[in-house]
C-alpha cells in the first residue's frame, strides 16, 4: 500500500530522527542552523533578514506559514528558526489540538520570543481557531469560566511568541487565519544538484567513507525533488552497499539496491506505474477522472491525490485538465505505448 512505499515523502517511523542536541539514537541529519539548511534560497533568505531585523531591534520574529508537500523541510525549518532565536520550540498539531485547553496551556507556559509550531495546521479544529487569532495578533487569550449567569470571561495576556504552522494543503486554510501570518511562504521541490549536497553530508555524518564520486547522482535524480525520500533511499543505500559490497558505494551499487525497492530511474514506484498504466490501459490515455481511476486501482482518491499525483505531475508524466487527468507524451512515452497525434499539450 502508499504507506510502505520507499519513494513515499511522508514520514515513516525510520525517517524520525533525534532532536538535534539529542546524541544517543543515531547522528541527527537535520541542519541545525540556518547556514546549514541547502537549497529554498528564497525563502532562506527572507527568514534571514526577518531574523537579522529582529536580532537588531530585540524584538519577536512575525508569525510564518510554510506551506508545501511533505518532506521539503518545513519542520526543519522551525527547529532552525527557533536555534537561530536562541529561544524554546514548542511542537503540535492540528489533530493534536483537539480541545482549546492544550493550547492555552502551551500559550501561557511559552516564555517571551519562543517559537509555537503547529504542523498540519489546516486540521485545527475551529473552535480552538478562534483562541489563536486574538493569541497571535495581541498576544492574549479570551477564555469563558463558568456557564450562564455566572460566565465570564477572562483575558490572560501572553509574552510575545512566534507561530509557524506549517501546511500540505495551504488552500483548506481560513483567509483570517492566513492574514495573521507576517511570512508566508511556498517551499519548492529540490534539484538534484541541492539533493546532492544533501545527500554528501549525510553520508558524512553516517560515516559513509567510500563513496564513488558520481554514486549519489543516481540517488538524487530518484528521489523525487524530496530531501526526506533521498535520505531514505540512502539508507537503504547504505545497507546494501555494507551487505553487498564490503562497503563501497558506486553507481551500479546504487542502481542495484534501489532496483530492489521497486524504484526505476525516474524514482517511481510500482504503484506510480500502477496509476499510470491503468490511465492507459482503462482508459485510453484519459481524461477520465481520479475517482475513476482510484476505483479501477482499488486504493482511495485522496491517498492517490496526495501521495501520487503531485510527483507524477511535477515530472511532466501527467496532466489535469478540466476534462480530468491524461498522459503527456513523456507518460505515454514512459509506459512504451504511442501517444495519439492530436494529443494537446
Ligand atoms: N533544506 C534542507 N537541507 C538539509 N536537509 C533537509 C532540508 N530539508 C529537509 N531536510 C531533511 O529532510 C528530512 C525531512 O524534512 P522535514 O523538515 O521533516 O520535512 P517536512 O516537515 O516538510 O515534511 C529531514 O530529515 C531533514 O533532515
Ligand atoms: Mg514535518
Amino acid at each position: 500500500m502508499a504507506r510502505d512505499r520507499v519513494v513515499t515523502p511522508e514520514q515513516q517511523s525510520e525517517d524520525r530522527e533525534p532532536a538535534p542536541m539529542q546524541v544517543e539514537g543515531g547522528p541527527a541529519l537535520r541542519p541545525v542552523r540556518m547556514t546549514e539548511y541547502v537549497g529554498q534560497p528564497d525563502l532562506v533568505e527572507r527568514l534571514s533578514i526577518a531574523l537579522e531585523a529582529v536580532r537588531q531591534r530585540k524584538d519577536t520574529m512575525e508569525h510564518v506559514l510554510l506551506h508545501g508537500p511533505p518532506g521539503l523541510g518545513k519542520t526543519t525549518l522551525a527547529h532552525v528558526i527557533a536555534t537561530e532565536m536562541g529561544t524554546r520550540l514548542y511542537t503540535t498539531s492540528g489533530p493534536a489540538l483537539s480541545k482549546a485547553g492544550d493550547l492555552i496551556g502551551t500559550l501561557t507556559r511559552m516564555s517571551e520570543g519562543d517559537v509555537l509550531f503547529i504542523d498540519e495546521i489546516h486540521r485545527m479544529p475551529a473552535a480552538v481557531e478562534e483562541y489563536i487569532y486574538p493569541a497571535m495578533e495581541d498576544f492574549k487569550v479570551d477564555f469563558t469560566v463558568d456557564s450562564g449567569m455566572h460566565a465570564k470571561v477572562i483575558t490572560v495576556g501572553l509574552k510575545p511568541f512566534t507561530l509557524i504552522g506549517a501546511t500540505t494543503r495551504a488552500g483548506l486554510l481560513t483567509q483570517p487565519l492566513r492574514s495573521r501570518f507576517g511570512i508566508s511562504h511556498h517551499l519548492d521541490y529540490y534539484g538534484t544538484d541541492e539533493l546532492l549536497v544533501i545527500l554528501h553530508r549525510a553520508a558524512e555524518k553516517l560515516s559513509m567513507t567510500d563513496v564513488e564520486p558520481d554514486a549519489f547522482k543516481e540517488i538524487s535524480v530518484r528521489s523525487r525533488g524530496t530531501p526526506r525520500v533521498a535520505l531514505r533511499l540512502l539508507r537503504r543505500v547504505r545497507d546494501f552497499a555494507q551487505v553487498r559490497a564490503s562497503g563501497k558505494v558506486t553507481g551500479t551499487v546504487v542502481i542495484e539496491a534501489l532496483a530492489l525497492e521497486g524504484v526505476d530511474d525516474h524514482g517511481l514506484d510500482e504503484l506510480d506505474r500502477k496509476y499510470l498504466r491503468s490511465i492507459l490501459e482503462t482508459y485510453g490515455g484519459g481524461p477520465v477522472g481520479l475517482e475513476a481511476i482510484a476505483a479501477t486501482m482499488g486504493d482511495d482518491a485522496s491517498t492517490l491525490e496526495d501521495v501520487v499525483e503531485p510527483y507524477l505531475l511535477q515530472s511532466g508524466f501527467l496532466a489535469r485538465t478540466r476534462q480530468g487527468r491524461c498522459l503527456t507524451s513523456s507518460g505515454y512515452e514512459l509506459l512504451g505505448a504511442s501517444a495519439p497525434r492530436d494529443l494537446f499539450e
